[in-house]
């Protein structure tokens, strides 16, 4: 009987799976990522759909042509952006429509494709989105068929170049997303959660909801929002009804308070969500959430900055987009690694520079405890490259900046708004333009019914009137957080601060300027928006280390310290002794920020080094040196200094390396912490004890060379705190392989990042071995990428083979959706090979 049963059960199960579309199919956010065909170059005709794209290339997104490509002087971005290719690509996805999505809205939604996109379904042209950071969203309702298949195009130009002071990817190079939803819907980014009341005891979350209701009829609509903690359970709830007429919006407004509200903070990143549900007539029409956090901030003019009441400084990185040899094309646990490696440093807060992020980096900001200064352009009217967004920031920076804020305002992490990077328009002899109110409406373009030109002062300058706007347009969308912008000009006449609009004055670089800032901009809080501009090669050692190197030279001020950078072999010193003139060394810049109360904090230019800009030197150096970890994220000796001063976890980094001529003079150096002292020992000998001495963040020693081993001994009070040793390596024999995570993801997009690292016999890595290695894979992964942290390598990211740079590289490996094992195999001429197995689940 129990038999019986169970077949009857089963044969009912599978007639039911039968009915039902997957979960994925019928969701209201479907990803649009799989079975794309691609064209690198114009096609005509490409956009119907009769179009025969059977020949082309099938391929899933996220994807970045430019990084497939190879470097070349001729490349239209230049060595500033990369030297990787450029141009125009077709993308084309055929797909079908479920009955059951009948009568509902249908949209496309890019997280962002680089650049000026326009959008085709089934041969309607149904839009154009030129600046290739913004997310935005395309409304497909009209234009689908249910009896035959869609044919959805996208066409990506980034053939005019240079339009980026870096390398910004080309292609569809983050998500797209399918959004299926009822006529009566949560409007687009149509929610807006803040904790206007926020103690110890109690939290009021408000709530925001915009309804959109496309039926021909106006409804009434229950609105139901859940507040759940980070375990799921329901901790508060609020219903109302609102009216929404017919194809209108109407927002609702609900609290919600809550007791004892866990914080979010940087070491806990407590996180809640808001459920909300709507309902017509008692039937569920959308579902929506919504993640938020409680937090507390205030940016202070003369204490600095405070989180939950708590005073700290902002110790902060400046990130750009890409991520190394995968490009642009966003990759979450790509971005989550880097992640890993900054907070592991001690590094608190990013710097989104100087564009929108991709949405995912931001949700692991809120889960991981970043502060984030979240930006929108480098450039507003005037260019900075010929063909960059400044041609198209009249038309569409409304549009842009609502983007960003619509976007990204519900982010616990996202602490203030930067509406600028050392937009040319700061410049007081930029524009002496004064208008009229007539001209200023023509040039600003004022579009919002908010920004009224009764605001606008008769005979204001056109680019303080056009930070104003900026700035209140930003308060307007977002009242709770302050807005600021990146200068480059420290006077206070510079157009920006002299518009009064910003909340935070914030300063890129002149650093000697920090002193003034509160006579300078009395009552305003200060944040160093750019700090250090260093130049590193993971690796390379310069000595003497106490004597600085400035590049490029520029002028008298720094003669004597003139240096051809290409004899130099392309490379710049990692003993802390090399920045860019308007820069400083890091220890410098440290020792500035920690000097005042007032500064509310730091965002190093870099993090991690970036693909383009490789000041101080021209191609084939294509990529940056400003790193504090380098492009195959391998941390520089640098990265020690800021773990000694941001971490209290105890540490213990000895560089460089003791691989040296016999007689040669070297200086070691030691960053530490929690301890008093460190002892340096050479093949057993000490060679003296060191403390550091105030306002220097390092201990060095300076010793002949003789092979055999060096020993760095932390001590607190006359305790044994670490040990850190380096031995003479000998000849290259072998390689050793380490992955990240031995066990990954099998969802067909999750990474396992191997480091490669050359070896003596013993196992000592070999810190001047450029052996070959050639990678094999067995098994249910792919190489997604390579890399070594060269700057100034010509070898492709995309391949299956790399040079070792200084003992190391990397191999990025990809699961490619199945279960099971990924054996990689590394073979070089003269070393024995090795195998290493990742495992996907
Ligand atoms: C800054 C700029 C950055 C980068 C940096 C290099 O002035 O904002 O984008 O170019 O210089 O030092």
């Amino acid at each position: 009987m129990k038999k019986v049963q169970l077949i009857v059960g089963i044969c009912l199960g599978v007639i039911l799976m039968a009915c039902q579309t997957s979960p994925e199919a019928t969701a209201r956010s479907r990803n649009f990522n799989s079975d794309w065909k691609f064209n690198l170059g114009e096609v005509s005709g490409a956009a119907s759909v009769t179009f025969d794209d059977t020949s082309w290339r099938s391929l899933n997104l996220p994807h970045d042509w430019a990084i497939e490509g190879n470097f070349d002087k001729n490349n239209p971005a230049g060595f500033n952006g990369g030297a990787l290719p450029g141009g125009l690509g077709w993308y084309r996805k055929t797909f079908n429509m479920h009955e059951s999505d009948k009568g509902k809205k249908v949209f496309v939604d890019f997280d962002g494709a680089y650049m000026k996109t326009t959008v085709y379904l089934n041969g309607d042209s149904i839009g154009f989105w030129p600046y290739g950071y913004s997310s935005f969203r395309f409304d497909l309702t009209s234009y689908l068929k249910f009896d035959v298949p869609n044919v959805i195009a996208v066409k990506v130009d980034n053939s005019q170049q240079p339009n980026s002071r870096w390398y910004s990817g080309s292609g569809i190079y983050r998500n797209v997303w399918l959004t299926v939803v009822d006529p009566v819907h949560v409007d687009h980014w149509g929610t807006y959660v803040t904790t206007p009341e926020v103690t110890n005891k109690q939290a009021t979350f408000q709530l925001r909801t915009t309804v959109k209701n496309d039926n021909s009829a106006a409804v009434e609509v229950e609105i139901t929002s859940r507040l759940l903690n980070a375990n799921g359970k329901e901790v508060g709830v609020d219903i109302i009804t609102v009216s929404v007429p017919a194809g209108e919006r109407t927002e609702g407004n609900q609290k919600i308070t809550l007791g004892n509200p866990h914080f979010w903070d940087i070491d806990d990143p407590y996180l809640y969500n808001i459920e909300t549900e709507l309902r017509v007539d008692g039937k569920l029409t959308d579902t929506y959430t919504t993640t938020t956090g409680v937090r507390t901030f205030r940016f202070d003019a003369e204490k600095g900055f405070f989180l939950n009441g708590k005073n700290m400084k902002i110790n902060g990185v400046c990130m750009h987009h890409d991520l190394g040899c995968l490009g642009a094309a966003v990759n979450i646990r790509a971005l989550e690694r880097q992640l890993e490696i900054l907070k592991e440093m001690g590094c608190n807060a990013i710097r989104c520079s100087h564009n929108p992020p991709a949405p995912e980096q931001l949700d692991l900001c809120d889960r991981m405890g970043f502060i984030v200064m979240d930006e929108t352009f480098d450039m507003w009217r005037k260019r900075k490259t010929r063909y960059d967004y400044g041609n198209y920031f009249d038309e569409w920076h409304e549009r842009d900046l609502d983007a960003l804020i619509m976007r990204d305002r519900n982010h616990p992490s996202v602490l203030m708004w930067s509406v600028g990077n050392e937009v040319y328009e700061q410049w007081a002899h930029a524009d002496r333009d004064t208008l009229s109110i007539e001209q200023a409406n023509i040039v600003i373009n004022f579009g919002y019914d908010d920004f009224q030109l009764s605001n606008i002062d008769e005979g204001m300058n056109v680019n303080k009137l056009l930070c104003k706007k900026l700035a209140d347009r930003a308060r307007v969308l977002d009242p709770t957080r302050p807005v600021t912008v990146g200068c480059n000009e420290p006077r206070p006449n510079n157009n920006i601060f002299g518009s009064g609009a910003l909340d935070i004055i914030g300063l890129n670089y002149f650093h000697a300027w920090y002193d003034s800032v509160p006579k300078n901009f009395p009552g305003k809080a200060f944040l160093a928006t750019e700090t250090v501009s260093g130049l590193m090669t993971r690796g390379y050692y310069k000595m003497p280390g106490d004597s600085m190197f400035v590049w490029p030279y520029r002028g008298e001020k720094y003669k004597g310290m003139k240096l051809d950078p290409v004899a130099e072999n392309y490379s710049c010193s990692s003993y802390d002794n090399c920045h860019v003139p308007w820069g400083t060394y890091h220890e410098n810049s440290m020792r500035l920020i920690n000097k005042h109360d007032f500064i509310n904090g730091q965002f190093v230019w870099t993090g991690f080094d970036y693909l383009g800009e490789p000041t101080p030197f021209q191609f084939p150096a294509r990529s940056s040196n400003f790193g504090i970890v380098d492009l195959a994220g391998f941390p520089k000796d640098i990265y020690y200094m800021y773990q000694s001063q941001w971490s209290d976890k105890a540490m213990l980094h000895l560089f460089p390396h003791w691989n040296w001529e016999e007689g040669q003079e070297i200086d070691l150096w030691a960053y530490y912490n929690n301890a008093d002292e460190v002892e340096l020992f050479v093949n057993g000998v000490s060679q003296g004890t060191k403390s550091k001495e105030k306002d220097i963040y390092h201990v060095s020693w300076r010793v002949r060379y003789v092979p055999g081993t060096i020993k760095a001994v932390s001590r607190k009070d006359g305790k044994v705190v670490l040990e850190k040793e380096i031995h003479t390596a000998g000849e290259p024999a072998g390689i050793r392989l380490t992955a990240d995570r031995t066990t990954i993801s099998a969802d067909g997009t999750d990474l396992g990042f191997v480091t490669v690292e050359v070896v003596d016999k013993d196992g000592n890595l070999c810190p001047n071995a450029d052996n070959l290695i050639n990678f094999d894979i067995d098994g249910n992964a792919f190489i997604a990428g390579v890399d070594n942290g060269c700057a100034y390598s010509m070898e492709r990211f995309k391949d299956n083979k790399r040079k070792a740079f200084y003992g190391k590289c990397l191999v990025v490996l990809q699961n490619n959706g199945s279960k099971g094992k990924a054996k990689l195999t590394a073979t070089a001429d003269g070393l024995t090979t090795t195998s290493l197995t990742v495992r996907a689940k």
